[in-house]
């Protein structure tokens, strides 16, 4: 189910798809503490992995004289460094409240799976980040993202089922 792809291409994937993303606005429960897995996914579950893997990164700069410049990106404080860790604590605890009844009701078992995997790869995240290691946040971060894509693929956002056809195409 969750297939490890090459990363860079999950990264570059990733991005325009969830880009697509819009807000739409829906009832609240009391036990849904951030709203709908719509709005939790848009406000909290998206800007923590967001900060997550912008933390450590690759980018290709072309210059003027036409070369290719290519930068590398990670934290370089302990402050830093331990922003990412709390960033990869958040992610566990949105997991275990994907977790709840409110969110897994009427889902089937792989939702717990999934969710189950968030955490998880979390935890490694978090290791990943107090370890202050630049290549595992880096290589955890994909990890992730194959989390995210294994719930999305069985659970389409709306905006993602639109866009299924070109993607398995791919
Ligand atoms: C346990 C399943 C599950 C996991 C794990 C999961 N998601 Fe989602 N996600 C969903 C579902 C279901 C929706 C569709 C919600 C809807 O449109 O009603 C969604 C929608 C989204 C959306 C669209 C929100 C919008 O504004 O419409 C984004 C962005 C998103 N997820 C990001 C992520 C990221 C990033 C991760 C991993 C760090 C992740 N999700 C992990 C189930 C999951």
């Amino acid at each position: 189910m969750i297939k490890f792809l090459p990363l860079r291409t999950n990264r570059i994937a990733l991005f325009p798809l969830l880009a697509l993303a819009a807000c739409s606005s829906e009832p609240e429960a009391a036990d849904l503490p951030y709203g709908t897995v719509q709005q939790m996914m848009a406000n909290e579950v998206q800007p923590t992995a967001d900060i997550y893997w912008g933390a450590v990164k690759f980018e290709s700069r072309l210059e003027p004289d036409g070369a290719v410049v290519e930068e590398e990106f990670e934290p370089e404080t302990d402050e830093e460094w331990a922003k990412l860790a709390e960033a990869a604590r958040k992610m566990q605890r949105l997991a275990k409240d994907l977790q709840s009844d409110g969110y897994a009701e009427g889902r089937g078992e792989d939702w717990l799976v999934f969710a189950n995997g968030l955490d998880e790869v979390s935890k490694k995240a978090e290791q990943a980040a107090l370890d202050q290691d630049p290549d595992a946040v880096f290589e955890v971060g994909g990890t992730v993202y194959n989390v995210c894509s294994a719930c999305h693929q069985m659970y389409p956002p709306a905006e993602l089922e639109a866009a299924a056809g070109d993607a398995q195409s791919s």
